[in-house]
């Protein structure tokens, strides 16, 4: 990238809430907070869940440790914040269909999903957010990088803001890169959405957050093709400089799981990419998605 040096003074956006019931630590500049005093198994009050929904707001993936729940119980956590949505792509579990395995084998070369990207923003409702929780794991590996996507549009020149502000992108669920990460699970576990054309939408490039009203850069290298209101070869060199600016080591947070573990991340504020560094082990992750409703201006 020219002229990478990222000058600009910047912080993440986050209130001065005072929790009563639940702990909070920030992990990193950009973004992350790990959540403690919460047992997912033990239906969380209400307090619990809208303290913990703040705490995502402010901090865009919270980390849970320890969490021995059920795929029910996952399940039931996740619609204490939303619609739950089927994972357009792949089968979920047969005893609880909207809990999708994310799963790469000892004998598989590609991950899941492995690369930056924000979660099926080729949908006309993309998520909101995401529940992952850690089954299996490699010895070592296998960690998950998220990016801020709110710093990462406030941390741009205002020319260049003012330039997106308007414009609208165009994501598919047919990109080559992301279409190989999910090959392998597609053999086995693929339900609609596979044509030859794929899942298409249109989506504002800069998006406000439906709570806090922060602006976020809504472009993934995963997924967006091109700029409505341009052709694939005017936007490739803007679209270039966006995806390796979005995920600036600053804007980042790399967390290294444990069995038990939970990243409940805000796919309207954030990217994440999981590491593919643990060829010959097994790791499995069940994960609940929920619905968001259309992404606006
Ligand atoms: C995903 O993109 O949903 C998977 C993330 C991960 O495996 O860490």
């Amino acid at each position: 990238m020219s002229g990478n040096v990222l000058t600009a003074e910047w912080a993440p956006k986050i209130s001065n809430f005072s929790y009563q019931h639940i702990g909070v630590d920030q992990v990193a500049g950009a973004i992350g907070a790990s959540i403690r005093g919460v047992d997912i198994a033990d239906d969380p009050t209400d307090e619990i869940i809208a303290e913990i929904r703040q705490a995502l707001d402010d901090h865009l993936v919270i980390f849970f440790r320890d969490q021995d729940i059920t795929p029910l119980q996952q399940l039931a956590f996740a619609k204490r914040f939303g619609n739950v949505i089927e994972y357009p792509l792949v089968q979920g579990l047969e005893e609880c269909p909207q809990v999708a395995p994310v799963v790469k084998l000892a004998d598989e070369r590609v991950n899941f999903g492995g690369l930056w990207h924000a979660d099926t923003t080729y949908l006309d409702e993309p998520p909101m957010g995401a529940i992952l929780l850690a089954k299996e794991l490699p010895p070592f590996g296998g960690d998950t990088i998220f990016a801020n996507q709110q710093l990462a549009y406030e941390t741009l020149s205002d020319g260049m803001k003012n330039i997106l502000d308007n414009l609208t992108v165009i994501q598919s669920s047919k990109k080559a890169a992301v279409t190989r990460t999910r090959e392998d699970r597609l053999k086995t576990g693929a339900i609609g959405g596979n044509s030859d054309e794929g899942l298409v939408a249109e989506h504002p490039a800069v998006i406000r957050h439906p709570r806090t009203g922060r602006k976020s850069l809504f472009i993934n290298s995963g997924h967006t093709v091109r700029f409505k209101e341009m052709t694939e070869d005017e936007s490739a060199p803007i679209l270039d400089y966006l995806y390796q600016h979005q995920v600036r080591p600053e804007f980042t947070y790399r967390f290294t799981w444990q069995v038990g573990s939970i990243a409940f991340w805000d796919n309207f504020s954030c990217q994440h990419n999981p590491v593919n560094d643990y060829h010959n082990y097994k790791r499995v992750m069940h994960r609940v998605t929920i619905g968001g409703g259309r992404p606006k201006r």
